[in-house]
């Protein structure tokens, strides 16, 4: 691409952006440092600093919520934090979870609570987790869910700034990431943590990344922070079975079975009307085998059909036209 063009499409990133944009970005840095076009990169760098260094208001938020003097550690190049601050308000925790499941849960949030009377005993909360199951079924939803119950600050990992193509800051960004949580209570979520395995695309040498994935599991052995560490992925994702015995308590999130899909259906719509003649047991049924995300999608696009509709009453010709829509987000 032509240097104009690349310094206006740079210039155009404004604002907080998007972690895909700034990935990107970062990329094209690299691709032009590689070229010899050294001036160019660092001109591209200085328009994307001045952008990424927009995030002072997370700068802030952190200095209020965490410990004085910790600090999320930043990419040494972009100065992109290694960590996203989500603050309690915006943690999603209304959840509708099968008996057993939601006890599970439970009790990771009840040990932490009582860590001090189980210390005085010898036992030790379950603190290092990992949630497995379809896309949509509330995993990464749960980790904010106990940060948001237990009342601890809700960490969650950029894995698009760890991951460096440079030599050697991939496994430094990490370790500096978990250094820097040492003593700081939280829950530092690794959503989706099989990206790291497979981040052995273009760019990325693969004995460095084969060293960051090692690098991940021994920070996972060790892991003696106060918080709780809790790791997600899609089946896909449970490439390595020997990664299991590194975690106290492995969940696997389930579909909803059909009495969760009436609790989301009556939880999604709880704030319009519904018509009594709607059949819903026959509606739960025809939601067998979707996600949680994908129930709570015909429900909301139900109620936006009735809206739309000028009815403002949500009937079983909105929820049936709805599933029908979203039939083709159903992977089995
Ligand atoms: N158990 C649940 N209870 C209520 N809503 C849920 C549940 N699981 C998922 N959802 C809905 O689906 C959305 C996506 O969930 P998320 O946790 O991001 O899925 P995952 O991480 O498993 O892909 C949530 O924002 C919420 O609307
Ligand atoms: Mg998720």
């Amino acid at each position: 691409m032509n240097q104009e063009l690349l310094l206006r499409l740079f210039k155009s990133i404004e604002g907080e952006p998007n972690e895909d944009i700034v990935k990107v970005a970062k990329s094209i840095i690299d691709e032009e440092e590689k070229k010899g076009h050294a001036r160019l990169a660092i001109k591209l760098k200085n328009i994307l600093d001045k952008n990424v260094n927009s995030y002072s208001s997370f700068r802030g938020d952190l200095k209020s919520i965490l410990p004085s003097g910790v600090t999320i550690p930043t990419d040494k190049r972009y100065n992109i934090p290694l960590a996203t601050l989500i603050e309690r308000d915006y943690l999603r925790h209304d959840m509708i979870l099968p008996d057993l499941i939601e006890a599970k849960i439970r009790t990771i949030e009840q040990e932490f609570v009582a860590r001090e009377r189980l210390k005085n005993h010898g036992l030790k909360p379950k603190q290092k987790v990992l949630l497995y199951g379809h896309p949509g079924c509330g995993k990464s939803m749960a980790a904010e869910r106990i940060a948001y119950n237990i009342g601890l600050p809700f960490l969650k990992v950029r894995f698009e700034a760890i991951i460096s193509s440079y030599l050697g800051e991939s496994a430094s960004n990490l370790k500096r990431l978990f250094e820097s949580i040492q003593k700081v209570p939280c829950v530092l979520l690794l959503d989706e943590f099989d990206f790291i395995a497979k981040s052995r695309s273009s760019g990325h040498d693969v004995g460095e990344m084969h060293r960051v994935v090692n690098l991940l599991l021994n920070l996972l052995e060790d892991f003696q922070a106060p918080g709780i560490l809790i790791a997600t992925t899609n089946f896909e994702g449970i490439i390595d079975f020997a990664l299991f015995r590194r975690f106290d308590e492995i969940i696997e999130m389930p579909k909803p079975s059909a009495l969760e899909i009436a609790r989301l259906l009556d939880q999604t719509l709880s704030s319009i009307q519904k018509s009594p003649q709607i059949k819903w047991t026959s509606i739960s049924k025809k939601l067998n085998g979707f996600s949680a995300a994908l129930v709570v999608k015909v429900a909301n696009d139900a109620a936006k059909k009735a809206v739309i509709s000028g009815k403002k009453i949500v009937d079983e010709t909105h929820l049936l036209s709805a599933i029908v829509e979203n039939s083709v987000f159903n992977k089995k």
